[in-house]
């Protein structure tokens, strides 16, 4: 099957029952057993529920892995990945990452004796010099949340390989219409499936997909045993979701890039940040392994500053002021005081999060409409 088969029909089946064609919500906790352990395959809806096994089975397919786990949200999908590790292990990760990242890896998982080294990944070979005996895992987000950085997915799995570590691709900026991480050697991939993939901001979820049957054996227990599961209809959201993410992306695509060169061209716009430019030092890379570059990109305007930032952004009446992205409307976002909040100031700007910095999730409207609002809110 290709991709937008998939979409639609990967990993499903119609419902046993009447034939529905779409999974039903099962909205239940438990089910009839006619002797102790005598069911149909699902005993307690924290282990398995059958709206969430078909999302999860969706999800294996769209992403070409074997199993996939859906979660209550991405953060909890990046949590259980940790929770492979042991104290005294080390992860290097990508320096610029979604701020929750950031946040869960050193004020929670720090704690408990797990180091993370956060390495600028745009030069693969980098990576290499900082792994120890200790090394157990390599984090990688690509294109980069919010600076749109392109790491090479298939340099890093070489590297990864050949010390025998894991390597997880939280592939939530390009969804698998885009790009495909475990077809490039990643061994997990992870999503927040709050955004493009449900597309709606009507949810909150997280996942992971594997190929490989020992990771998804440890990975299915703690799903299970720490309980950070995602319940059925919101399942049934997503699931409903998948099924438009091809023509959702190719839209999304469509409007970033006319909207990427649009502010490129404007006077006022100092800088724009988007791996479809030519001059992007990720274009390369990007033009490889990804289908397309998506709908998300990063500016900052001439002279500008955090009120600057500030005012463009409030001004914006199209582009909704929001966290999140990946939703059918288009969103507007200030980093430094909104999702990247999380990583001090020094951090922050080491990276080129600075506090002129706008964020935008360009949505599936006329881009006409989109460019007029963005005229308006810059001048
Ligand atoms: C790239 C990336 N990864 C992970 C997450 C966390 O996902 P969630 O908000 O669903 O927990 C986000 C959220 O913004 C994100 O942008």
């Amino acid at each position: 099957m290709k991709f937008n088969t998939k979409t639609i029909h990967g990993g499903q089946k119609l419902d046993p029952a009447y034939g529905a064609v779409m999974p039903p919500i099962y909205q239940t906790s438990t089910y009839a057993q006619t002797t102790p352990g005598g069911h149909k395959g699902f005993e307690y809806s924290r282990t398995h529920n059958p709206t969430r096994k078909a999302l999860e089975n969706a999800l294996a397919s769209i992403e070409n892995g074997k199993y996939g786990l859906a979660f209550g949200s991405g953060l909890a999908a990046i949590d259980a990945v940790i929770k492979l590790l042991k104290p005294g292990d080390e992860v290097i990760s990508t320096n610029d990452l979604y701020g929750g990242t950031y946040r869960i890896f050193t004020k929670i998982f720090e704690r408990f004796g797990i180091k993370f080294r956060f390495v600028g990944m745009n030069n693969a070979d980098n990576v290499e010099r900082f792994i120890t005996d200790n090394t157990k895992l390599i984090w990688v987000e690509t294109p980069t949340n919010p600076m749109m950085n392109i790491i090479d997915i298939k340099a890093i799995a070489q590297i990864s390989n050949k010390h025998n570590l894991l390597l997880a691709v939280d592939n939530t900026f390009a969804t698998p219409y885009l790009q495909q991480p475990l077809d490039l050697g990643a061994d997990i991939v992870m999503h927040s499936v709050t955004k493009y993939i449900g597309g709606h901001s009507d949810l909150i979820m997280g996942a992971l997909v594997v190929k490989d049957d020992e990771i998804a054996d440890r990975l299915y227990f703690i799903q299970n045993a720490s309980g950070a599961v995602c319940g059925p209809q919101d399942s049934f959201l997503a699931l409903r979701g998948i099924k438009t993410l091809h023509v959702r992306m190719q839209r999304h695509c469509e409007n970033g890039e006319a909207i990427a060169n649009y502010l490129k061209k404007h006077p006022r716009i100092e800088k724009v940040y988007w791996p479809g430019f030519e001059d992007h030092p990720g274009y390369e890379v990007a033009k490889e392994q990804m289908n397309g570059f998506g709908g998300m990109l990063s500016f900052v305007a001439k002279n500008s500053d955090y009120k600057e930032a500030i005012k463009i952004v409030e001004n914006l009446k199209i582009f909704t002021l929001a966290e999140s992205l990946g939703g059918v409307e288009s969103l507007a976002g200030h980093p430094a005081s909104m999702t990247h909040a999380s990583i001090p100031k020094e951090e922050r700007e080491k990276t080129g999060v600075v506090d002129s910095l706008i964020r935008l999730s360009v949505g599936i409207e006329d881009v006409d409409d989109l460019i007029l609002d963005l005229e308006q809110a810059i001048e």
